[in-house]
C-alpha cells in the first residue's frame, strides 16, 4: 500500500467493511477521448484499474468483488473491432493475472451467459478459475456477457424445470429464497456497495435482484483513473451512511451487523 492507500485504509473501520462489493467500470472510452487515442486505449489502461482494485479490496479483506466487464448489450451494440479487442484483453489478463491473484489468495469465477462467448474465451476462463479454485479469500467474480434481466430469465427457467421434472406446476416454487438461489450469484450475500465510475446514475442492466438494498457511490472518476486508493474513498463514504432496509434506521435489528445477506429481503417494506 503507498501512503495515500494507507491513510484512506486508516479512516475506515476493519470491522463494518462491506462484505460484497460490487463495480461498474465505465468511461474507459472517454478517458482514450481526452487523450485522443482510439477507444480501445481506454481499455487496455482499465486492466491497470482491475489490478489495483483487486489487489486492494483482497489486502484489505474484502469477502467479495464483482466487477461489470462486459454485458450482453456490449456484445451486441459495439463495432465488433471493439468487441473483437475486448476479448483479446480478457484472454490476456486472465493469463497474465493468475499469479498476482493465487498471490493475493483470490479465487476467480463468472456469472453471464459464458456459453456464447467464443470457445477460446470460454477455455481461458476455465483455465483461469481452475488455477484459482484453491484459494481461500476473496472471491472475485467477473460479469461477463452479463445481464440482470437475463439472469432473472434463467432463474424462472430453472425453476420452472426443477416443478416440471418434479411433477408439475404444483411444485413451482416461487420465493425470494427460491429465486435467490437460482440466480448466478447464489454462492454470494448480496453487495452491500455498489460503486459506478465516471458520473453516469444508472445500473445497467446489473444485478438488478441483488442490488435491492446495496448503497451506491458515483465516483466521476473515470475507470482508467480508478485505483485501490478510490476504492477506499467509497467505503468511507459507504461507511457514513445509515442502511436502513426499509426500516426507520436506529434499530438494530436493521443494521449491517446484525442482517445476514439473506435476511434483507425479510426486512422489507
Ligand atoms: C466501459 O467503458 C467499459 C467496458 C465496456 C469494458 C470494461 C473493460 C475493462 C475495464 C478492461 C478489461 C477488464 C478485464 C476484466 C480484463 P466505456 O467504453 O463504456 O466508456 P465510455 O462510456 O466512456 O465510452
Amino acid at each position: 500500500m503507498d501512503r495515500k492507500e494507507s491513510d484512506a485504509y486508516l479512516r475506515l473501520d476493519p470491522a463494518r467493511l462491506p462484505q460484497h462489493i460490487a463495480i461498474i467500470m465505465d468511461g474507459n472510452g472517454r478517458w482514450a477521448r481526452r487523450r485522443h487515442l482510439p477507444r480501445v486505449a481506454g481499455h487496455r489502461a482499465g486492466v491497470a484499474a482491475v489490478r489495483s482494485t483487486v489487489e486492494t479490496a483482497a489486502r484489505i479483506g474484502i469477502p467479495a468483488l464483482t466487477l461489470y466487464a462486459f454485458s450482453e448489450e456490449n456484445w451486441k451494440k459495439r463495432p465488433k473491432s471493439e468487441v473483437d479487442f475486448l476479448m483479446r484483453l480478457l484472454c490476456h489478463y486472465l493469463k497474465a493475472e493468475i499469479k498476482t491473484l493465487n498471490e493475493n489468495n483470490v479465487r476467480l469465477q463468472y456469472i453471464g451467459r459464458r456459453y456464447e462467448l467464443p470457445a477460446i474465451v470460454q477455455r481461458e476462463m476455465a483455465e483461469a478459475s481452475e488455477a484459482t479454485a484453491g484459494n481461500t479469500g476473496m472471491i472475485l467474480t467477473l460479469a461477463l456477457n452479463y445481464s440482470a434481466r437475463s439472469e432473472i430469465v434463467d432463474a424462472f427457467r430453472a425453476l420452472a424445470e426443477a416443478a416440471s421434472r418434479n411433477g408439475g406446476l404444483d411444485h413451482l416454487e416461487l420465493s425470494e429464497q427460491a429465486i435467490s438461489e437460482n440466480l448466478y450469484t447464489r454462492d454470494l450475500p448480496d453487495p452491500d456497495l455498489v460503486v459506478r465510475t465516471s458520473g453516469e446514475m444508472r445500473l445497467s442492466n446489473f444485478l438488478l435482484w441483488q442490488l435491492a438494498y446495496a448503497e451506491i457511490y458515483v465516483t466521476q472518476t473515470l475507470w482508467p483513473d480508478f485505483r485501490g486508493v478510490q476504492l477506499l474513498e467509497g467505503i468511507e463514504e459507504y461507511q457514513k451512511r445509515e442502511r436502513r432496509y426499509g426500516g426507520l434506521g436506529g434499530d438494530p435489528g436493521h443494521t449491517r451487523e446484525h442482517a445476514k445477506p439473506r435476511e434483507h429481503a425479510e426486512a422489507k417494506l
